[in-house]
């Protein structure tokens, strides 16, 4: 068991860091996502069109978020649930 997670240490230790950014939290406006992190994207309303959700929530850079709760809303609510946590990403509410 010692052995394995020390070759896990190594071998992720010549990955790349999977978070050279840090956390989302210490961002301008924390997980609301802004214009200037988003580029072209901030205004599209589709965000699956770019983000596929089997993918999405499943490494953060924050300890203790809680990903599986996050994968169970979004698994509920789909594309609603995006805003709760990250803005109305420049779409206007109907
Ligand atoms: C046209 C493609 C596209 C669409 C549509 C899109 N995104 Fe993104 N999004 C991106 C890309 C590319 C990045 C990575 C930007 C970066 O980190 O440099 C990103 C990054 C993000 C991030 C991480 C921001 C951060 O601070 O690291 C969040 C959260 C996010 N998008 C949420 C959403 C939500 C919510 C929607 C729908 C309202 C959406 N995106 C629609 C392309 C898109
Ligand atoms: C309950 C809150 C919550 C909901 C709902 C939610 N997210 Fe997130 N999202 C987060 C958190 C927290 C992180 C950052 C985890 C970390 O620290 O890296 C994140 C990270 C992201 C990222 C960065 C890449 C990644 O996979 O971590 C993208 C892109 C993203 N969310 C898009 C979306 C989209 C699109 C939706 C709707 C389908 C959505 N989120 C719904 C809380 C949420």
């Amino acid at each position: 068991m010692v052995m394995l997670v020390l070759a896990l240490h190594l071998l992720l230790g010549c990955g790349q860091d999977p978070c050279p950014d840090g956390s989302m939290l210490d961002g301008e406006q924390g997980l609301v996502v802004t214009a200037a992190e988003h580029g072209g994207a901030y205004g599209v309303a589709d965000c699956d069109a770019c983000h596929a959700r089997v993918t999405l929530h499943r490494t953060g850079c924050t300890p203790d978020v809680d990903l599986e709760a996050i994968q169970d809303m979004v698994d509920a609510d789909g594309l609603e649930s995006c805003s709760v946590c990250h803005g109305d990403n420049g779409v206007e509410s109907p």
